[in-house]
């Protein structure tokens, strides 16, 4: 499927809506005195994240104001993830609590969007157990949703649109960022890889990519407006372009980043390994702007599982692009993504997985357990081991993982490192918290007036999960 932006016209729709809503609002305003607020939740990836920006952009054009106490809200929304369980879970967990706060405050409208509400099953769940939502949106009609939410407000009975995808991208919905200094750039939407644990294909459909220059004039106008750490974003980076039939890949795309003047750090996500190319390993290592940090998610180490997880390369593969780009890009952090507990792993295979650990030695790691995600492939496979001997690999994985991570922690104590001070530490106060070129979180002593700033530190301590130093 081509893809295609939306149009001028369709996008006009939405700000007739927009300008509609900020007339309601401000005829509210008046009669109540004050403005009406909007309380938005994001759960999942940061694509998700980035959603919710545009979210909360048109909702600011529409005249909502912000509160981040639900209860001090005039329209809540949540938008959902629906990668694993319980990240569901979490959502029907709140959407009770909603009813009975929707019970005093008829007038509050409740609305759930993103990907959990993209899979018609939830949808329908949604409708039978909580009738107490007005609004149910999926992914692929964030840029309706002024229309969409201004039915809500004036029709009775729930609105929902959870139409499937149309391979178009909306370029022009205005984003909300919550910080200056950094920024999460999306390059692309949808996924085409198909691995069969996972949703994300079946909630986000297929890959699409934005034009260049959309992606450039993007990043220029942030530059202009203090932004000076971008993160590009996609399920797989590495598969930038492809539709697009133009001649440029995701390599050529941070070469061209690289360029604009006024950016300190690039940083991605994220690479599957099987496209991962030298072509991009190269310009990782010639952009100087470009974070020495890749995030490469293996999965699972035992070549009958990747197969079964349709993954498309074996683990000798995985480690020799390992092998190469800590040699290409000396000092790397490398990050990834396992899961435990695929239904057919033994643990022998689990055994694999172990094994890559201990070859690569990643800075850090995010792991999780195998969920059932109805619909894809591996959701008729049996099970081979039982809950309890899962349950126990995972955590024979987290502990050989936490020393790792110490030790690799520990390279650190002794060095200087520049960090980009992104606020408050949570632990404290008076200390200030940043991070390395590296993505390392650095907690220091430090005062408010140093956010947004680059520093040098010396690192004087090394902990499990983050690093402490002292301003030189
Ligand atoms: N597109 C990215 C990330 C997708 S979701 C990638 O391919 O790397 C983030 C992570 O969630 C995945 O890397 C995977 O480790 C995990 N995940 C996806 N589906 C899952 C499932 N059904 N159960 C447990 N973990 C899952
Ligand atoms: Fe899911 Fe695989 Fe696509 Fe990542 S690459 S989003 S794990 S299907
Ligand atoms: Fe979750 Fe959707 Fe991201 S399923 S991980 S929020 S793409």
């Amino acid at each position: 499927m081509a893809t295609t932006k939306i149009t001028k016209e369709q996008w006009a729709v939405s700000e007739s809506y927009m300008a509609k809503l900020r007339e309601d609002n401000a005829n509210f305003a008046v009669r109540n005195g004050h403005p009406r607020l909007a309380h938005t939740e994001t759960y999942g990836c940061q694509q998700n994240v980035n959603d919710t920006e545009r979210i909360r952009g048109m909702l600011a054009k529409a005249g909502f104001e912000f509160t981040e106490e639900p209860e001090k809200a005039d329209l809540i929304i949540y938008n959902t993830c629906a990668v694993r369980e319980n990240a569901e879970q979490k959502v029907f967990g709140r959407l009770g609590i909603l009813k009975h706060m929707k019970e005093s405050r008829p007038d509050m409208i409740v609305a759930v969007c993103g990907c959990m509400v993209q899979q018609e099953h939830i949808c329908e769940k949604i409708r039978k157990v909580h009738d107490h939502v007005d609004l149910i949106f999926g992914t692929h009609a964030l840029w309706r949703m002024p229309e969409l939410l201004y039915r809500a407000m004036t029709e009775s009975g729930a609105v929902v649109d959870i139409t499937d995808s149309d391979g178009s991208i909306s370029e022009d919905i205005p984003i909300l960022r919550d910080k200056d200094e950094k920024a999460w750039v999306s390059i692309m939407y949808g996924c085409n890889n198909f691995c069969t644990y996972c949703i994300v294909p079946y909630v986000r459909g297929r890959e699409r990519s934005r034009k260049p220059e959309d992606i450039l004039n993007e990043i220029r106008a942030l530059v202009a407006n203090g932004t000076t750490e971008i993160s590009l974003l996609g399920q797989n980076v590495n598969s930038y372009g492809k539709d697009l039939g133009i001649d440029m890949d995701f390599a050529d795309l941070l070469r061209e980043v690289n360029k604009i003047d006024g950016i300190r750090r690039i940083r991605f996500m994220t690479s599957h390994p099987k496209d991962l190319s030298d072509k991009l390993i190269y310009a990782m290592r010639d952009c100087d702007k470009v974070c020495r940090q890749l995030h490469l998610p293996f999965q699972a180490g035992s070549d009958k599982i990747l197969k079964q997880m349709n993954r498309h390369y074996t683990k000798a593969e995985y480690l020799e692009k390992i092998d190469k780009v800590k040699r290409e890009i000396p000092g790397i952090a490398l990050t990834t993504d396992v899961i435990v507990g695929f239904p057919t792993e033994t643990n022998e295979d689990f055994r694999e997985t172990l094994d890559v650990l201990r070859y690569v030695r990643f800075d850090s790691i995010f792991s999780f357990i195998y969920s059932r995600r109805e619909g894809t492939p591996a959701a008729k496979l049996d099970f081979v081991l039982s809950d309890e001997q899962i349950h126990r690999n995972f955590n024979e994985l987290l502990e050989l993982q936490n020393s790792i991570c110490k030790e690799k922690n520990l390279e650190y104590v002794g060095r200087t490192e520049t960090i980009l001070v992104d606020g408050e530490s949570k632990t404290s106060k008076e200390h200030m918290m940043g991070r390395t070129d590296s993505g390392k979180i650095v907690n220091f002593k430090g005062s408010p007036d140093m956010k947004g700033k680059y520093i040098d530190v010396k690192i004087t301590n090394a902990k499990q999960w983050s690093l402490e130093g002292e301003p030189v």
